[in-house]
């Protein structure tokens, strides 16, 4: 089978991958977490997973009700390096839910037009109306990472994305939307065993693009880009949760419990919500590379 990019991910995993993260994925057993510095060893076990799971949807469905009958309007913005599970998490939040209540938005890179508009003008297009849930699967937050990491923006541009993000945040906030943002962030060697599998797999090769490959060699630049990037937005309106995701289950529980915690829905029932890990999820102070 021929591989995609020319199988650019297992020619980075053999010649150019640091030796820690190569024995890492070298030596792993099937439920060990690769990063070193996640507060757990093994992934969760999938059973006490599954069970969360089912209880938290529940729960979603409840509050997409509530979101419908009170005109809410909720916009959820999901950031992360590439293979963070964005994605995944998405996919258990939207599962059990209308997809006419719920959106889920992923632009792709801009259009010329959209490059000659003001940088949030095509997100604004897609923010929620009453009894909407909106998630962004990326979103203007590619300007402080992505676009900087790969020369896609100037530096003066970054810089008033810097100063405008705040403001426009703290103005859709003060419209009523609320607004979630959420940071899930994976050590190296999590991130290049899950490109991996991607590249191997045909059911997932469409989720590997040149970014992710010629990204794999620019690990300190995002790490910096993405420090940076937390720091300047993390705002009292609008506050980052992160969420360290190199266990996925451990991760998809804590994002979506950490989001219902936020929400005040109709018969909500608090015993069906996971405690918050705080080794796992939390503020900035959470993220490091
Ligand atoms: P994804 O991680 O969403 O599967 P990629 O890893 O290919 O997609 O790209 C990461 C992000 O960078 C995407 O949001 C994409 O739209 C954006 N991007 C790619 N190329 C450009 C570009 N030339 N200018 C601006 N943004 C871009
Ligand atoms: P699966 O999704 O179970 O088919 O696993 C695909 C890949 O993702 C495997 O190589 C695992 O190492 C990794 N993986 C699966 N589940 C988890 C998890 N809970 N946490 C971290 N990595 C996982
Ligand atoms: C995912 O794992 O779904 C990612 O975060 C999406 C991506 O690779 O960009």
């Amino acid at each position: 089978m021929e591989l995609p990019h020319g199988g650019g991910i297992s020619r980075y995993f053999e010649q150019d991958a640091p030796d820690d993260v190569r024995d890492a994925i070298k030596t792993a057993r099937k439920s060990d977490i690769l990063n070193p510095d996640f507060p757990y060893d093994t992934r969760w076990k999938r059973s006490s997973y599954e069970e969360a799971l089912e209880k938290l949807q529940i729960e979603l469905v409840r509050m997409q009700a509530w979101a419908k009958d009170t005109g809410q309007r909720i916009a959820i913005v999901f950031e992360g390096r590439d293979a963070a599970g964005k994605g995944g998490t998405i996919k258990r939040i939207r599962e059990n839910l209308n997809p006419r209540n719920t959106k889920v938005v992923a632009l792709s890179k801009p259009t010329e037009t959209e490059a000659a508009q003001w940088y949030f003008q095509r997100y604004i297009a897609h923010l929620p109306a009453k009894g909407e849930v909106t998630i962004f699967d990326r979103s203007w937050y590619n300007r402080g990472v992505v676009e900087h990491v790969f020369g896609f923006c100037t530096p003066q541009q970054r810089e008033r994305w810097f100063s405008q993000t705040p403001e426009f945040e703290s103005m859709l906030v003060d419209e009523g939307i609320t607004l979630i943002k959420i940071w899930l962030n994976v050590g190296r060697a999590t991130q290049l065993k899950r490109f991996l599998d991607r590249e191997k797999d045909p059911l997932k090769q469409w989720k590997l693009s040149w970014i992710d490959v010629e990204g794999l060699a620019k690990w300190g630049p995002y790490t910096d880009a993405i420090g940076e990037t937390l720091r300047r937005t993390d705002t009292p309106a609008a506050p980052w949760t992160v969420v360290r995701s190199d266990d996925k289950r451990r991760a998809r529980v804590q994002v979506i419990s950490k989001i219902l915690h936020q929400l005040d829905y109709t018969h909500k029932n608090p015993a069906a919500l996971a405690a918050i890990d705080t080794h796992v999820a939390g503020g900035i102070d959470l993220w490091h590379a």
